[in-house]
């Protein structure tokens, strides 16, 4: 064997080792905050179902507890619904496999407070517009304010505000305020330098052996 075939079976191998058994959670509404009462559907895409990939989550009451258990959620297959979200849901949800992979995290932030900031829930990409949206649980166009790591940003007429064009200098803590209604909870946004997903099939192992 080569040294030219040898690299690309350790370089390929390595890259099969780090990418296989994963999973990405994601949850629908698409949204950091919400209201409680909501029905909320979280869901684990795997590329290997065999792996027994099972949602879990920490609370503030609860440690790694599964969907399904006595303790929340209704689990079907990958998926996991809440039919009726409440303040104690707050939280951060991950899927785990058998083995002990985990997928991104998500968290999620449930209220009883008349206002949420709707942020996205994944990191977004760098160079992306990210749009933030203040609402009430009738009305999502009011004049809203908008701030960032505790520092007034400014009022859009429409309760939205579209950052244009990312950079890692927008991350941070969010929360926006409606006038005579009150103000939401913060909500973190992460902004990520490049999206890192691969898939490997094992016929993959083959063709370097
Ligand atoms: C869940 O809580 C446990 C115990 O505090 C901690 O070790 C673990 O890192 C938490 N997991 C996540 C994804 O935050
Ligand atoms: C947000 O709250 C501040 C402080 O209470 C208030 O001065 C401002 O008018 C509010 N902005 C909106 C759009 O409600």
């Amino acid at each position: 064997m080569g040294q030219t075939t040898l690299q690309r079976l350790v370089f390929l191998s390595s890259l099969l080792i780090c990418t296989t058994n994963q999973a990405s959670l994601t949850v629908s509404p698409s949204s950091s905050q919400m209201f409680g009462g909501q029905s909320v559907s979280l869901s684990c895409e795997e590329d290997d179902s065999s792996a027994g990939w099972t949602l879990r989550r920490n609370t503030t009451r609860e440690t790694r507890t599964q969907c399904g258990s006595a303790e929340w959620g209704r689990s079907a297959g990958s998926s996991c619904d809440i039919s009726y979200i409440a303040e104690w849901d707050s939280g951060v949800y991950w899927c785990e496999s058998r083995e002990g992979a985990t997928s991104n995290t998500i968290n999620i932030t449930v209220t009883d407070g008349p206002v949420i900031l709707q942020s996205p829930v994944l990191p977004v990409m760098e160079g992306h517009d990210v749009t933030l949206r203040c609402e009430t649980k009738t009305s999502s166009n009011l004049p809203a304010g908008f701030y960032k790591d505790g520092s007034f940003i400014r009022t859009e007429p429409d309760g939205h505000m579209t950052i244009r064009h990312v950079s890692r200098s927008d991350e941070g803590l969010y929360k926006c305020n409606i006038s005579s209604v009150g103000e939401s909870e913060p909500s973190w946004v992460t902004v990520t330098g490049e999206e890192v997903r691969f898939y490997f099939k094992t016929e993959f192992i083959q063709i370097v052996t």
